[in-house]
């Protein structure tokens, strides 16, 4: 679901018409919807409103101050992975006791920063982490609460680069070391164990790998009470994906999701963490771009755009489909044929989309790639010394630019030339 849309044959970002943002913020830009980033959060939060659950919403889906202040406005709390999302978070105000801090290499700095805000809980993924938490905490006189990160070893059935919950992956503690490390963290001074963590990766589009998974976390946590520990939360992480192409099956539903979650995490009695990014803000958002070039090599047509690779990474990286719409609504008639979409960068990986059934462009046209408001800007880069590009939010019929387009004196600010030079 999402609030874009033909409006009088002109796509429409809720009441903004799409070629204005263009007129005002040049291309390319990413532009999200504020209808569709709170409908998404509240359909999640709804889902889980008879449990004792808190909504960290994963900020590195898309960590724009904006779209984080929409959430927090909604009540959510914060999934962050570095001290930059940490300070993110508190700006768009969300609260330092909503925030988890998930991610294999936490360092001392980032530690000390997280214990001085009082963030809610640390996922500690391996033993060398859990001492140097401890011993940082110890030094401020603190007290870091800890989730142990188990990795179940399921296997998510998604995108390899995008799954974490298998032993070939360098995410969590082996499952059999549970036992172990929670005592580890009982006996080191600083840490208080609080809880157990697990996250089995990302755009899952099926619910038994987590049921699977949630299983083994449901029995771990009996054991370890049994054992003395006290475990009071535990945090199932994120991943639930989202429909990217127009013919894929509905992916399971929230609902669906926590009514799983209910029935074999709910006996346990624990405050429940889930760690939501794409589903959050992955349809809330789109990349427009316009159309520099139309050009044939053979056989083949090439529509050469200003956005590229380094704009919106996921198709090269991830042979992620994104639906390409053109802004101006084709005509009915209008006659579809193979087009290559491809971005400016020296790479033949520069490549949106390869034969893609789409009516004809021109130069001039805009284009907008949906699905693009998750792993979309905050993925991108400056390569070819291209500067990062606009985002703008829209609220029903106004919008504003959240992230400007830096200049070429900005970009190269922080360079110097040595003066051996
Ligand atoms: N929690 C943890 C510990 C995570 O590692 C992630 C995502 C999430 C939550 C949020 O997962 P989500 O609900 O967004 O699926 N760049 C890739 C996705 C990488 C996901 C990394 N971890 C892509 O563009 O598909």
């Amino acid at each position: 679901m999402h609030h874009f849309e033909y409006r009088n044959g002109v796509l429409h970002a809720e009441g903004v018409p799409v070629p204005d943002i263009a007129r005002d913020v040049g291309t390319p830009f990413y532009c999200y919807s504020t209808a569709t980033l709170t409908r998404h959060y509240q359909v999640f939060s709804d889902a889980f409103s008879s449990m004792d659950a808190l909504i960290c919403y994963s900020v590195k889906a898309n960590s724009n101050l904006a779209v984080l202040k929409t959430l927090a406005r909604q009540g959510s709390g914060a999934d962050i992975v570095s001290e930059g999302e940490l300070q993110r978070a508190l700006m768009a105000g969300m609260p330092a006791d909503k925030i988890v801090f998930s991610g294999v290499g936490k360092t001392a700095g980032e530690m000390a920063y997280a214990l001085d805000v009082g963030i809610h809980q640390f996922n500690v993924e391996s033993e060398p982490e859990l001492y140097l938490l401890s011993q940082v905490a110890q030094q401020k006189g603190m007290t870091a609460a800890v989730a142990p990160r188990i990795n179940p070893d399921v296997d998510a059935r998604t995108h390899k680069k995008i799954t974490t919950g298998t032993q070939q992956n360098k995410f969590g503690l082996p499952w059999e070391s549970a036992g172990a490390v929670c005592q580890m963290a009982t006996d080191l001074p600083g840490i208080e164990l609080v809880g157990l963590d697990v996250h089995i990766g990302s755009q899952l589009t099926d619910l038994e790998p987590y049921e699977n998974a949630f299983s083994r976390v449901a029995e771990l946590v009996r054991e370890l009470r049994e054992a003395g520990h006290t475990i009071d939360r535990v945090d199932l992480g994120g991943g639930l994906g989202i429909p990217y192409h127009p013919e894929d099956a509905e992916p399971p539903h929230p609902d669906q999701y926590a009514a799983m979650i209910e029935r074999i995490i709910g006996p346990l009695n624990c405050e429940i963490i889930l760690e939501p990014g794409r589903l959050i803000a992955g349809n809330a958002g789109i990349m427009v771009a316009e159309v520099i070039y139309v050009k044939t090599n053979g056989d083949r047509t090439f529509v050469i755009l200003d956005g590229a690779m380094n704009d919106l990474i996921r198709p090269s990286f991830y042979d992620a489909y994104h639906q390409i719409w053109p802004v101006t609504e084709p005509a009915e008639d209008a006659v579809s044929l193979p087009i290559d979409f491809v971005g400016p960068v020296c790479e033949s990986a520069d490549t949106f989309a390869v034969q893609r059934m789409s009516p004809p462009y021109q130069a001039g046209d805009l284009v907008a790639f949906l699905s693009a408001g998750a792993y979309g800007a905050v993925m991108s880069s400056s390569y070819n010394s291209r500067p990062l590009i606009p985002e703008v939010l829209v609220d029903a019929d106004r919008f504003a630019v959240t992230r400007r387009r830096p200049d070429f004196q900005e970009m190269l600010a922080g360079e110097s030339i040595p003066d051996w030079l």
